[in-house]
């Protein structure tokens, strides 16, 4: 027995060296770590239990028979983040560059029916050069069988992807199916086709880092979620997210203890909003001061940032906020943010994360660009994701509520469950500009002094309009608070909405706009 043991021992060994120390120490020249030292960085201190350790491919051609590595280039396994369970895969690109095999794609796909059995969330940190060339269409139909695996988790698992290295073809499609991805500056890359096949095809020169790399995805595509300077700071971020979120859709998100004596009247909400309604102020204070520890995670900081969202406490709850930010385009929705906010908003409502909807919104953006690129059919997105949502669902009007973008941003038309409003609200078809020149069109032009005409049909229309009291007046706002009440106020619905039952009709599926 002692050598049976001693046998397996060395076996485990040199299963966790993987391809070996000199391409470890080639990662670790790149500035990446190896595949088992990103998920020791990863998991709470010892509490990662391995499977599959002793797979090998099953190869012949191209002389794969005499390359066998045990692990195929893909640990798996389970372990605890923050103290709650959670499966993961960790490539590596020691072996054969991380390449997926068909025995590689079945380590992934068992850990990941493990999390769905077990309802628990499945992070793969992502090495990978894609489908295993050598191994042709059983490589192929590796990724197919994860992307299938992928679909049919969504909504029920969170799926979380980590990119810590070049990631191509197969390797981009699985990330993409999944709920968030997040990448490192200068070392993690994603696309589709690499640079040596851009230039073959469409004769462009484009260097790594602009055709997929981590400010690529996070500023221009929208494909990263969350971009971060290097691998530990981007760890320690997943466990930020995960805690956050439940363990999968049958569960609710955990509360952490609250200080009672943490809510007081908070004056400085009341100075924020500008007297002029044109001027900018950034929405992300207003958040600040509403969420516990001014803590507020935010998703896609750097793209559509129009408009703000993200995952923060209040009361200790943990809820999804979507709010306008009018400092970026006078909080604007234009397609990209209509798509960003319905993504999120549909990640909140599968996971039953509450949703807190801050309201400062001029309009929809007017223009050829937009048109043509279909604002009609993203911006509906949003519209259908807010609709469609039965998590509890709470807005604050904070300043402008115009037009279709009133309705949209959760109004309580569509299921709002509370509708507040700061006395600076303004809630109307458009802005008393616009508004104006179009109702008093002939007046204006028949007056000897336009401008004076103007200026006192803008008076009448302020006066009448640009207030809640006449939405108030309708019941489609619940209350006007002062804005240093908000955060009591929060706490107070959310509270309530702990219970909440709310259905939509019976279905194979609904039909987004896509
Ligand atoms: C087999 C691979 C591989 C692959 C890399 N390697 N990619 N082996 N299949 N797909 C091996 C290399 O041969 C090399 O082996 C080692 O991994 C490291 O690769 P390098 O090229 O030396 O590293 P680097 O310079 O960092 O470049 C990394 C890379 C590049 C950008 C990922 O290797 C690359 O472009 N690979 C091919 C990417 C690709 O086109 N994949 C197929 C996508 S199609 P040695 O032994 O020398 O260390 C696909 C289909 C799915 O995935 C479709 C789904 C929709």
């Amino acid at each position: 027995m002692k050598d049976k043991i001693q046998d397996l021992l060395k076996k485990k060994e040199i299963a966790k060296l993987g391809g070996g120390e000199e391409k470890i120490k080639d990662q670790h020249n790149k500035g990446k770590l190896s595949a088992r030292e990103r998920i020791e960085l990863f998991v709470d201190e010892g509490t990662f239990e391995e499977i599959d350790m002793f797979v090998e491919h099953r190869a012949h051609d191209f002389g794969l028979d005499k390359m066998k590595i045990l692990g195929d280039g893909v640990v798996t396994g389970f372990a605890k983040i923050n103290g709650r369970p959670a499966a993961l895969f960790s490539q590596d690109f020691t072996v054969f560059g991380g390449s997926l095999s068909e025995t590689h794609a079945e380590k992934i796909i068992k850990i990941m029916n493990i999390a769905m059995k077990s309802g628990i969330p499945i992070i793969g940190l992502s090495d990978s050069g894609g489908a295993r060339i050598q191994e042709g269409v059983n490589s192929l139909g590796g990724y197919a069988d994860i992307f299938l695996l992928n679909t049919l988790a969504s909504g029920v698992i969170p799926q979380i992807s980590v990119i810590l290295g070049p990631c191509a073809g197969g390797a981009v499609y699985s990330p993409a199916i999944t709920d968030f991805i997040f990448m490192v500056r200068n070392s993690s890359y994603m696309f589709v086709t690499g640079p040596n096949v851009v230039k073959t095809v469409t004769h462009e020169n484009v260097s790594f880092e602009d055709l997929g790399g981590a400010e690529t995805h996070a500023v221009k595509s929208g494909v990263a979620h969350f971009i971060y300077n290097n691998e530990i700071e981007t760890l320690l971020n997943v466990r930020r997210l995960l805690s956050y979120l439940p363990l999968n859709f049958m569960d609710k998100p955990v509360d952490v203890s609250f200080n009672a004596g943490d809510i007081f009247p908070d004056e400085r909400l009341d100075v924020i909003i500008p007297d002029t309604p044109n001027k900018p102020y950034n929405m992300k204070e207003v958040i600040n001061l509403l969420v516990d520890k001014q803590d507020f995670f935010e998703v896609h900081q750097n793209y559509a940032e129009n408009i703000i969202v993200g995952f923060g406490r209040i009361g200790g709850m943990s809820l999804g906020i979507v709010a306008n930010q009018p400092q970026v385009l006078a909080g604007v929705l234009d397609i990209n943010a209509s798509v960003k906010g319905a993504r999120f908003v549909r990640f909140c409502d599968a996971f039953n994360i509450p949703l807190l909807v801050l309201v400062d919104v001029p309009g929809f953006l007017p223009g050829t660009e937009q048109e043509w690129n279909g604002i009609i059919r993203h911006g509906a997105k949003l519209l259908f994701a807010f609709c469609e949502a039965t998590v509890p669902k709470v807005t604050v009007i904070i300043r402008k509520a115009y037009g279709g973008a009133y309705d949209v941003m959760n109004s309580k038309h569509i299921r709002g469950d509370f509708n507040f409003a700061w006395p600076s609200a303004e809630i109307a078809v458009m802005g008393p500009k616009g508004a104006v020149e179009i109702i008093f069109k002939k007046e204006i032009a028949k007056s000897e002094n336009p401008e004076t005409e103007i200026e006192n049909k803008l008076e009448e229309y302020i006066k009448k309009f640009a207030n809640p009291y006449i939405a108030a007046e309708r019941g489609y706002i619940d209350d006007i608070i002062l804005p240093r009440d908000t955060k009591s106020k929060l706490i107070n619905v959310f509270h309530l909405l702990k219970t909440k039952v709310d259905k939509n009709p019976r279905k194979k599926h609904s039909n987004i706009p896509l």
